[in-house]
């Protein structure tokens, strides 16, 4: 019996092809529209918190007050890390690139969990607890380590947004800082099939566990077409350095056909609906924090953006502002890669689950370019 070949179609960067189904967000690229679960990005920025987003990608509603306190608990009682973790951190290099520690760590807890390997829905659920909890405090002692500080505990009294500004800075944040974080973490938590969303999509297809998808996932985050790119639109505008230059600064770019950092989106066409959010966002706390400047230099820069290549459908993307909001949050530039993994932890995790709900090993294909019935030559003779 013969099996009939499929049809094979390349399509490059894999931008026409629909490789999972999942329930959590949607995305209306064209109409600047994103959605977790049905719900509105703005409306969910500004009444819900993370942990309550988070609760809602994972089980598909929003949680009940008692629901929602139960999880929250489940959390917190998995804040802390385990000694030899804490250890660990404490023997990283303190030069460290900070999603280089990240992506060590978060694969060094797999080893301090007897659960990383049991597969069943249960234990998962309870492992995903586990990374969303621990990757702040992971992200905060790093921080504290490599700058001589001694190592702050996360704090089971609040929730992540406070608990983690705590641990960074050793000091409990203003409810606006507190505010901000949370909101920057609800925009980043969920964004349909993401380079790293797939990533950790393919590891868990393959069977491997949370721990392993995860750390593919933080690995491809780091590149700067992907989560990286936030850091790099701060270096952008430190490099600027004035609004007066900003113009020829972005002419130049453009004319040596370079991107600019922060704009454009493999989905989007139109406006990103969280950038809108952030940007009124990231004006208020540059505001409160004497960050004008930056906020100024920004929207300037969008200005000059959208007159250039507007029509091209290239806009500022969620990375753009979020760049001026952390450095007001006082977050160090390589720090702001660390929060997209804190945040997508959310939607990362939901996606693994997910994919085992119905799994299929994720394998496509690739069109061979190289030749054919090539001569094997003789060491001496090549
Ligand atoms: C996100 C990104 C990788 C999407 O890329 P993509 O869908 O593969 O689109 P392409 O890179 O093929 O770009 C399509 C066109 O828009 C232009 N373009 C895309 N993003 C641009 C940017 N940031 N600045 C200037 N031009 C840009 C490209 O030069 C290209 O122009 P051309 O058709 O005249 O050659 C791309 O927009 C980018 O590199 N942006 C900067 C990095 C960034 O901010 N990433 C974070 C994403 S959330």
């Amino acid at each position: 019996m013969t099996t009939a070949t499929p049809e094979l179609r390349y399509d490059e960067g894999l931008a026409n092809t629909i490789a999972a189904k999942s329930r959590m967000s949607f995305i209306d690229g064209a109409k600047g529209v994103l959605e977790y679960v049905g719900i509105d990005i703005d409306t969910l920025a500004r009444k819900s918190t993370f942990e309550e987003t988070v609760y809602l990608l994972w089980h598909g509603q929003l949680p009940t007050r008692e629901e929602l306190d139960f999880f929250t608990a489940k959390i917190r009682a998995e804040y802390d890390l385990p000694g030899p973790i804490w250890d660990m951190i404490r023997a990283l290099p303190p030069d460290a690139i900070p999603m280089h520690a990240v992506r060590t760590m978060i694969s060094a807890l797999a080893l301090y969990d007897a659960d990383a390997d049991d597969p069943t829905p249960e234990a998962n659920e309870q492992k995903a607890i586990r990374l969303l909890a621990k990757t702040p405090a992971l992200i905060a002692g790093l921080d504290r380590h490599r700058k001589g500080l001694e190592i702050i505990a996360p704090d089971t009294d609040h929730g992540i947004a406070e608990s983690f500004l705590k641990m960074l800075n050793g000091a409990v944040p203003t409810e606006t800082m507190a505010r901000a974080l949370d909101v920057c973490l609800i925009l980043h938590a969920d964004h349909g099939f993401n380079a790293s969303t797939f990533a950790s999509r393919v590891t868990t297809a393959t069977l491997s566990d949370l721990y392993s998808a995860m750390t593919t996932a933080v690995g491809t985050l780091k590149g700067p077409l992907h989560g990286g790119a936030n850091e790099v639109v701060m270096h952008m505008l430190r490099e600027i350095g004035d609004i007066e230059k900003v113009e020829e600064y972005i002419h130049g770019k453009l004319e040596r056909s370079e991107k600019v950092m922060g704009f454009g989106h493999r989905v989007y066409k139109a406006y990103d609906p969280r950038a809108t959010y952030l940007k009124t966002f990231a004006k208020q706390i540059a505001t409160d924090t004497g960050n004008m400047k930056l906020y100024e230099m920004s929207h300037r820069i969008e200005e000059i953006m959208d007159a250039a290549v507007g029509k091209k459908g290239i806009y500022p993307n969620v990375d753009f502002y979020s760049a001026t909001t952390y450095y007001s949050l006082g977050l160090d530039l390589d720090l702001f890669t660390p929060m997209f993994v804190m945040s997508r932890m959310g939607g990362w995790l939901g996606h693994c689950i997910e994919q085992l709900e119905g799994n299929k090993l994720i394998r496509p294909r690739c069109e061979y370019t190289g030749p054919h019935g090539s001569e094997y030559a003789a060491i001496e003779q090549r």
